[in-house]
């Protein structure tokens, strides 16, 4: 175990940054799942519910914030098993608002890591960037770590791919209307046993910080956030230059305790040991068995994290999450397992700390059994439907192991074994065929929720944003036309439509439809300025503004109207934006298409008209 707590560092991180001279607010995180948010399932950067003030609105606490942010993070799913890639983790963040700026930054994360926490000075190794043809070399941040005392063998200069964030990449792959910037990272050096090079083909390959071998643990980043892109291969400087540090909490605490391993710091080495005595094994002995181990804690803390915050598993968008969390934690415990009588067990959050609203014990624990017994019931029948097939001499390809794994969840290693119990293997070519679909299906699930997360606050494409102003008209009209029982159940946007869900008994008559889309287009027509003002949550309640997910904000909240003030606004809503500035910018809307999705409850589909 750790001599140092993770709860230690985030307070120690939360104190210097808040005390003198760097005097930062704290500020509440925002939660988790974002339920309010038609664009993004989770939270998954502290930055995230800052854009607007990072574009320089001004934020009622200040310029200078901090917080520890709960963080989900998808696109490392595959990643979970190392030691060091979770889904579920805890980003320390501290901002500047157009305030400070690097020359402030770097000495003071570098003071954090060395007095604070007493990380030893060889050890840490940084990277800036390294420029492009539109954005300069970044030779003031290499400058200020040198003058730190970094010696230069250790700063190196990477491109966009390493040095440069934004919600959706480099500047060539980020969306129009993200915001990014330059970055500078700090490396943990755990030393060059640890790395591959002394015992691999990569021997004589000078090792560096982002060459992956093991040796080297990022924990921080400092994003000099200063573009905007406004259009292909465009980018924009903004009007104030901001600073967007993360780090993250597991990693820090990690590198504090001098341990490569992620999973042996106290927020996850009690689910370890408790994995250890349930499934009579020993972690650090075995790495497909650690593998497994890793798997089975970080899916149960992250599952525990997203059943807390209100998921339950599902088909769908943050349930299908929570759902594939779960069943990927079940299926390694079965692996590790003798008796193959598999359960997760509740993670107490609360222990450490975690900025999480939660809930209690045994609500969680009948979420994590019930939807255990669901995925018993699945294996079950996948594994009976394997062996009638392999009774019946039936040949089993990759094609149908693909189809088990697509419709059951069914993966590659329980097909494997399911056939080896009846006798049987695989071929080899049908095995090379299994793990090509396999590779397949992984990379398009990857792409998925890559595009949810690309999809964020984010696709702040021109119909996006008309489209999300018109969905707040719809809403509105609906309520009027239909009555005060419509409320938002669902909602994405694409460029295409938004599909809206609402509770209502049957499908909108012609006429209805006609009213509602006439009213909407009625109160384009009259070109009304798009306004928001951002309040204290209590205040905005007083509006009447309608408010989907009222528990879920934050203290400080944004409200939308559409009119020329607020009190005879035509639609009021609790909304982070983007908007049009005037409804004049929308066109025309029409609704395409609607179908009822469920006892009482409604979707349509609103598109532009133009
Ligand atoms: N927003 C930056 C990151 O997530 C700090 O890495």
């Amino acid at each position: 175990m750790n001599k140092v707590s993770a709860s230690e560092v985030r307070e120690k991180y939360i104190k210097f940054f808040g005390s003198s001279p760097r005097s930062h607010a704290e500020i509440k995180p925002a939660p988790l799942v974002l339920e309010d948010d038609p664009t993004t399932l989770f939270t998954s950067a502290g930055m995230q519910p800052l854009v607007p003030y990072l574009l320089g609105e001004s934020y009622p606490a200040g310029k200078r914030l901090v917080n520890s942010q709960p963080s989900i993070r998808l696109g490392d799913i595959e990643e979970v098993g190392d030691n060091r890639h979770t889904t579920f983790f805890e980003m320390l963040g501290n901002w500047s608002l157009g305030d400070y700026f690097k020359k402030e930054q770097l000495p003071w994360i570098y003071e954090f890591f060395v007095s604070e926490l007493g990380l030893a000075k060889e050890k840490l190794w940084v990277s800036v960037f390294e420029g492009t043809p539109e954005v300069s070399k970044d030779n003031e941040s290499y400058e200020i770590w040198k003058k730190l005392g970094i010696p230069e063998e250790k700063i190196f200069y990477y491109s966009a791919k390493k040095n440069w964030w934004s919600m959706t990449g480099t500047p060539e792959e980020m969306n129009v209307g993200h915001i990014g910037g330059p970055d500078s990272e700090v490396f943990y050096d755990f030393g060059i046993e640890l790395g591959m090079h002394e015992k691999s083909a990569f021997k004589n390959e000078k090792c560096h910080p982002n060459c992956d071998c093991g040796r080297f643990l990022e924990i921080g980043n400092s994003v000099f956030i200063e573009y905007k892109k406004v259009g292909e291969n465009k980018l924009e400087e903004l009007p104030q230059k901001n600073v967007d540090f993360g780090g993250g909490l597991e990693r820090i605490t990690a590198a504090v305790n001098g341990m490569p391993d992620v999973f042996k710091i106290d927020m996850f080495s009690g689910i370890i040991a408790k994995l250890e005595k349930k499934f009579d094994v020993e972690y650090g002995k075995d790495e497909e068995m650690d593998r497994s181990l890793r798997i089975v804690a970080e899916h149960t803390r992250a599952a525990n994290a997203l059943i807390t915050s209100g998921i339950v598993p599902s088909n769908k968008a943050h349930g299908y999450v929570l759902r594939r969390l779960i069943r990927r934690a079940l299926m390694h415990a079965r692996k590790v397992s003798d008796s193959k009588d598999i359960s997760l067990s509740f993670v107490d959050l609360s222990k450490f700390g975690i900025p999480i609203e939660l809930k209690p014990e045994d609500y969680v624990q009948k979420v994590l059994d019930e939807e255990t017994e669901k995925f018993k019931t699945v294996m079950d029948s996948g594994i009976k439907k394997l062996s009638t097939m392999v009774k019946n001499n039936q040949k089993i390809s990759g094609d149908v192991a693909f189809d088990l794994y697509q419709s059951f969840g069914f993966p590659l290693e329980l097909t494997l074994e399911a056939l080896e119990s009846e006798g049987l293997k695989f071929s080899d070519s049908d095995r090379q065929l299994f793990e090509a679909e396999f590779e397949k299906h992984k990379e398009q699930s990857r792409t998925t929720s890559a595009g949810v997360f690309k999809g964020g606050l984010a696709d702040q494409s021109s119909e996006v944003v008309k489209l999300h102003t018109a969905t707040h008209l719809l809403l509105a009209t609906l309520r009027k036309v239909l009555g005060e029982q419509v409320v938002q159940k669902g909602q994405n946007i694409t460029k295409e439509r938004s599909r809206f869900d609402f509770p209502h008994p049957q499908k909108l008559t012609d006429e209805e439809v006609g009213k509602v889309e006439k009213e909407i287009n009625e109160v384009i027509d009259k070109k009304l300025p798009v306004k928001f003002e951002v309040m204290p949550k209590e205040d905005a309640l007083k509006t009447g503004a309608i408010h989907a997910f009222n528990e879920k904000y934050a203290d400080t909240v944004k409200v939308y109207y559409v009119g020329e003030n607020l009190e005879n606004a035509v639609s009021r809503e609790f909304c982070g934006g983007p908007h049009v500035g005037n409804t004049s910018e929308i066109g025309h809307v029409k609704i395409k298409k609607q179908e009822k999705i469920g006892s009482g409850l409604m979707r349509v589909y609103l598109a532009l008209d133009n």
